[in-house]
């Protein structure tokens, strides 16, 4: 028998969860106006709303951190970040930042204007919104099969190579001051994009002289479907993988908080010095000094041995096995998820679970909501919420898919939690015909409105 795969870690410390009932969690979510966010986290059982943040660190990350180097300027901990970032992605010039979304803030400001156009593949929520709020354009290139849950293709995220091409003949290069691929693309299901895809993107990039940036939170799970799904990788080490990967890059924007499994955390890296120089500006002024950027010298040093830990095959193959341990019991339970599955996440198909429900109504919402009531699960809708408003039409979004993320931290929850989520989902799915509506904003933010909108039942 061949041997199943296993964690290659085992638990020090432990953290309690906190265990409720149906009635507790039907009065907590009407005073958190029927938006997980506002719930606290003790009212949560599971909680699978991000993997962001939300991983368990090692022993050695922890102990890194009593070595931390708190000096404002040139500290030793700021060197072994910039040490392990030129050995696990090749870049040689980086910028720290507090997390991906600053990352995002400064090199937009520095390289972004009005009227600009960004392609990519379905670029995430932070990222469009520092786009959109330069009134700027994040245009989504992705190819079509990623819009349907039912097509198994092995690499969701990449880009249409002739809807880019269209776009930078269309609107003129001089007006794309970069493109921006997500390796794994969160949006459209935490799915990889292929080596392939990346070279011919970078070809493109190179031709129309564009500078090519990857949104790199999940770049190491990204390697991880390039070792196991594309030809000629097999033998490849992730870490080999990797620095093929950044090497079709003039930079990247990265969150620390996922692949690179620290609690807080994010850095710019950079081919060129001109632009790192240009970058480093804006890094002082939103961030802090260019040797710390928002970051302690403690949280540098769990990051350096944290880019190590997150590009290690076996972690990743137990890792991205939980994700799939997860996605198979739902699909043994004919609960419509999209296919492959991702790498940090499940998604739910909630059109597919709950037809009867109006778009108008938060399809995808409705269903986090009622896991959340059935088990203290907290998953994220990623559907018209988070799709938001037409920024010129002001008029609401309607993705084309409406979909419940159930996220994965990191080394955090056993294959019983999981087990818990699957049956939780099966019993919702068992009573499905029962939910007969949906709900309704109260109010809502200008921009990023999915994280504080208040909701309400639409009363039958
Ligand atoms: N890019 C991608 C692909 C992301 O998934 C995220 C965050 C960011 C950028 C922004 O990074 O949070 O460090 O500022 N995603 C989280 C999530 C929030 O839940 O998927 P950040």
């Amino acid at each position: 028998m061949k041997h199943p795969y296993f964690e290659p870690y085992k638990t020090k410390m432990v953290e309690p969860i906190f265990v409720s009932n149906r009635n507790s969690r039907e009065k907590w979510l009407k005073t958190a106006d029927y938006n997980l966010f506002n719930l606290k986290s003790n009212q949560v059982v599971v909680d699978l709303l991000t993997d962001s943040g939300t991983g368990a660190m090692s022993d050695q990350q922890w102990a890194a951190m009593m070595l931390g180097d708190e000096s404002y300027a040139g500290s030793s901990s700021y060197y072994n970040l910039k040490k392990a970032i030129a050995q696990i992605t090749g870049f040689n010039y980086f910028l720290p930042t507090h997390q991906g979304r600053a990352a995002e803030n400064v090199l937009f400001s520095t390289i972004i204007k009005a009227g600009d156009i960004v392609p990519g593949n379905s670029h995430f929520d932070t990222t469009k919104g520092h786009i959109e709020f330069r009134q700027a354009t994040a245009l989504d290139c992705t190819i079509d099969e990623a819009f349907d849950t039912s097509i198994n293709h092995p690499f969701k995220g990449n880009i249409d190579i002739t809807k880019l091409k269209s776009a930078i003949e269309k609107h003129g290069a001089q007006k794309i001051p970069l493109i921006i691929l997500t390796i794994t693309c969160n949006t459209s299901g935490g799915q990889p994009v292929s080596m392939q895809n990346i070279k011919e993107v970078n070809n493109i990039a190179k031709h129309y002289q564009i500078p090519l940036f990857f949104d790199s939170a999940r770049f190491a799970e990204n390697a991880y479907f390039i070792k196991t799904r594309e030809t000629g990788y097999n033998k490849k080490s992730i870490k080999e993988i990797c620095l093929e990967m950044f090497s079709y890059a003039d930079g990247m924007t990265m969150s620390s908080k996922k692949d690179a499994i620290v609690n807080m955390g994010g850095f710019i890296g950079f081919r060129d010095e001109e632009l790192y120089k240009k970058a480093s500006t804006y890094n002082i002024m939103f961030e802090g000094f260019i040797t710390y950027g928002g970051l302690s010298g403690r949280d540098m040093n769990a990051l350096a041995i944290g880019l190590d830990e997150g590009t290690e095959y076996d972690f990743l193959n137990a890792r991205i096995g939980q994700v799939a341990y997860l996605g198979n019991h739902l699909k043994e339970f004919d609960i419509p998820i999209m296919e492959p599955f991702g790498g940090h996440a499940i998604f739910v198909d909630a059109k597919k679970f709950l037809p009867q429900i109006a778009k108008e109504q938060y399809i995808a919402q409705t269903l986090a909501l009622e896991l959340y009531l059935e088990a203290g699960i907290r998953a994220v809708e990623i559907g018209t919420l988070l799709a938001d408003r037409d920024p010129n039409t002001r008029e609401n979004r309607y993705p084309n898919l409406e979909l419940v993320r159930l996220a994965i931290p990191r080394r955090v929850y056993s294959n019983n939690h999981m087990d818990l989520v699957a049956v939780a989902l099966k019993n919702i799915w068992d009573r499905r015909t029962t939910i007969t509506k949906g709900y309704e904003i109260i109010s809502e933010a200008p921009i990023l409105r999915h994280f504080t909108v208040k909701l309400k039942p639409i009363k039958l």
